[in-house]
């Protein structure tokens, strides 16, 4: 055994569920869908409220099925869902009291956070909220540095205008809408906190723009034991979850030198939004692997779809989907209720543990022997998780010397010359103690 499993300190969020899960699906929808390219379009080109209201004008889902969503989800793997109920542009899927600019005035007529809400129950699926803090459409929210206004000459000036406590007012009655009027919601991911960015002399946004600690005290009021992410920019022991962005964490995530509880999402090509033209597609195996990695550091995964402005997943999200569906099916109890183990893992290899159950994944098949260090005279029993065939498991013989081909201190598993037919191999060791 080498290290001891971090144990992050208790906190407000109901865990519980969140640890057994694993694995979920992030969704970013909103009129950039219809650009294409990139849910931060309007910062991108500065596009002026005039024009990015085309957008808004042609909204229309026609395809749009939140069950097949759901299904698609469901099959993949997923335990939870968290969809973008309003992002930066300020477009809001639900039918919200507080704004016109918002799914049920578009041509598709209809609440789609609410039927995404539905459908993502229905398939046992936990729902999840994302709400942007920014806005890029609200007129009391002041022009910043990263607002799609940000080099108007007169963007100083047109702020005297603003005024964000109206701003606030609307982000209370908002979330307290989306906290009331849909059942149980099991997470709400507030995006995002910018306080030391500049640009021309305007100021970023962080606690005291938001009033943070009142809005997380309103989503804690409303809904008790719900996740709430750690973008308000609040001292970091007032999060339930960390969420570190578009990069693999290779250990235990820690803030000050403490383990927390965290979630990376990540996205199958670079873009949140649906993005038509970008084209770094992660591999089937890359995703597998990104998923192992995750909890073999004791995270989570939230795995991001942009659907398309037609209400679809694209071609290339249900292949995605499709690769997870398909290694899940086999091997889902590697991840579920799994977290990082004590033991040191082989080369090119992944250990996820779940009490004396350990399972080791095979990122490069070696050639028929694999050493585990540490576990000698522990291992019960050992299989390949795919197809439940036995994999023998060799100790090192007490009464005569080591054979050449094994490693000292180890315990060898022997394995087939050929690879099993699965993304990412796994077997499954039944150690004889609770090693956590
Ligand atoms: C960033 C981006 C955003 C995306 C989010 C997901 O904060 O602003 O577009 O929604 O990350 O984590």
């Amino acid at each position: 055994m080498k290290n001891k499993v971090p144990q992050p300190a208790p906190v407000a969020g109901d865990m519980d569920w969140f640890v057994q899960a694993r694995f979920g699906m992030f969704i970013h929808w909103g009129t950039y869908a219809a650009a294409a390219r990139h849910e931060w379009v309007k910062h991108n080109e500065e596009i002026p409220d005039g024009e990015y209201e085309k957008y808004f004008r042609h909204f229309n889902p026609d395809l749009f099925c939140p069950q097949d969503w759901a299904r698609m989800a469901r099959d993949a793997g997923m335990k939870y869902m968290v969809i973008t109920s309003k992002h930066h542009e300020g477009f809001c899927l639900w039918d919200t009291q507080y704004t016109d600019y918002k799914a049920t005035n578009t041509p598709c007529g209809r609440d789609l956070l609410r039927e995404v809400a539905d459908a993502f129950r229905a398939e046992g699926l936990r729902v999840g909220f994302y709400y942007s803090l920014i806005d890029w459409h609200h007129p009391d929210f002041t022009i910043d540095p990263i607002h799609p206004m940000r080099n108007h000459p007169n963007a100083a000036r047109l702020n005297e205008g603003r005024d964000m406590n109206r701003y606030r007012e609307y982000m209370r009655n908002q979330v307290r809408e989306l906290l009331t009027n849909f059942g149980d919601i099991d997470i709400i991911w507030f995006d995002f906190s910018y306080p030391t960015a500049e640009h021309k002399g305007l100021k970023g946004k962080g606690r005291e723009d938001w009033h943070s600690e009142a809005l997380l005290a309103l989503a804690r009021e409303l809904q008790p034991g719900i996740i709430v992410d750690n973008r308000l920019d609040l001292p970091p022991e007032m999060a339930d979850i960390h969420t570190p962005e578009q990069f693999q964490p290779h250990g235990w995530v820690t803030v000050d030198g403490k383990p927390v509880y965290w979630e990376t999402c990540q996205t199958f090509s670079g873009s949140w939004g649906y993005h038509r033209d970008e084209a770094t597609w992660k591999s089937p195996e890359q995703l597998i692997q990104m998923l192992v990695n995750t909890v073999s550091c004791g995270g989570n995964l939230l795995m991001n779809v942009g659907p398309t402005a037609r209400g679809t997943f694209d071609d290339r999200a249900v292949r995605s989907l499709h690769a997870y569906a398909e290694w899940m099916r086999l091997h889902a109890r590697s991840i579920y209720g799994c977290t990082q183990s004590a033991f040191e893992a082989p080369q090119d290899c992944r250990y996820t543990q779940n009490g004396n159950r350990l399972y080791l994944h095979v990122f490069a098949w070696p050639f028929r022997h694999l050493h585990l260090s540490g576990l000698a005279g522990k291992i019960e029993y050992a299989q390949l998780l795919n197809d439940a065939s036995e994999i023998k498991v060799i100790e090192a013989p007490e009464d005569k010397p080591l054979p050449e081909w094994m490693k000292p201190g180890s315990v060898t598993l022997e394995l087939p010359v050929i690879k099993p037919r699965v993304t990412v191999p796994v077997t499954r060791s039944l150690t004889k103690m609770s090693v956590l």
